[in-house]
């Protein structure tokens, strides 16, 4: 059993080393971010609630999230164990998540402001399965096609710039407080995530292989 909380600022590669562990571990990536636009895609009535939120950058509320999270958890992908990928983002998330089970390692990549504003505004994804690029870092082999299946690779709605710079002040305010809430619990560890993708991916690896599991 194996539980991790890929944790950061908003575009500091949280579902590209996700998606890299999800493999290199056989455990689902569970994210509340990809949970939610797909949610808007679908037109259920959850993306009804969320939508606005997602538009602005603001979080969503509390409750709906956290049971968002436990049903997702609940289903038999993750009886090994997960990624967590944007959650907890809140105090009142990191509470209910405390109630919920033990998590062995949070893996807080750490990265300076204007690197993540870049990374945002160049980020594409894949439309089909979330397949993370980037038009400068990670560039896909042909423009606007995902290596791994084919599919359209898309900007996403928040990733303009305003939005971004809004997404990271809530950040501030609302999740950075959580590192000092793992710390106390004593089971965060900080990754360079200046580093490229290969060099942030090996320092988790090094972390997690020290948990002995
Ligand atoms: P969410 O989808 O979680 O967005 P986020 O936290 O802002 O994180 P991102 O997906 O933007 O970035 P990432 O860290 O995964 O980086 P990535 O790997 O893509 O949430 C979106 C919205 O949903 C929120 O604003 C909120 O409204 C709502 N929401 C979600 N969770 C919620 C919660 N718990 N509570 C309430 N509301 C919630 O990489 C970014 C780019 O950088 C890519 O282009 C990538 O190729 C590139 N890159 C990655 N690593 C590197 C590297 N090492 N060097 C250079 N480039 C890199």
């Amino acid at each position: 059993m194996l539980k991790l909380i890929i944790f950061g600022p908003p575009s500091a590669g949280k579902g590209t080393q996700a998606q890299r562990l999800s493999k290199e571990y056989g455990l689902p990536q569970v994210s509340t971010g990809d949970l939610l636009r797909e949610a808007v895609a679908k037109q259920t009535p959850l993306g009804a609630k969320i939508k606005s939120y997602l538009d602005t950058g603001k979080l969503g509320p509390d409750d709906l999230i956290v049971q968002l999270i436990k049903d997702r958890v609940s289903k038999p992908d993750c009886s090994k164990g997960y990624l967590l990928d944007g959650f907890p983002r809140t105090m009142g998330q990191a509470k209910e998540l405390d109630k919920m089970t033990d998590i062995d390692l949070v893996l807080n990549i750490v990265v300076d402001l204007e690197s993540l504003v870049e990374r945002a505004v160049g980020r594409r994804i894949c439309k089909k399965c979330n397949a993370v690029y980037n038009v400068t870092s990670n560039p896909p082999k042909k423009t606007g096609v995902c290596d791994k299946c084919g599919g359209e690779l898309i900007q996403r709605d928040d990733d303009k710039e305003a939005t971004v710079r809004n997404r990271l002040k809530v950040y501030q305010e609302q999740t950075a407080p959580l590192i000092e809430h793992f710390r106390k619990k004593g089971n965060i560890v900080d990754i360079d995530g200046s580093k490229g993708i290969d060099g942030v991916y090996s320092q988790m690896m090094g972390a997690i292989k020290k948990l002995d599991k």
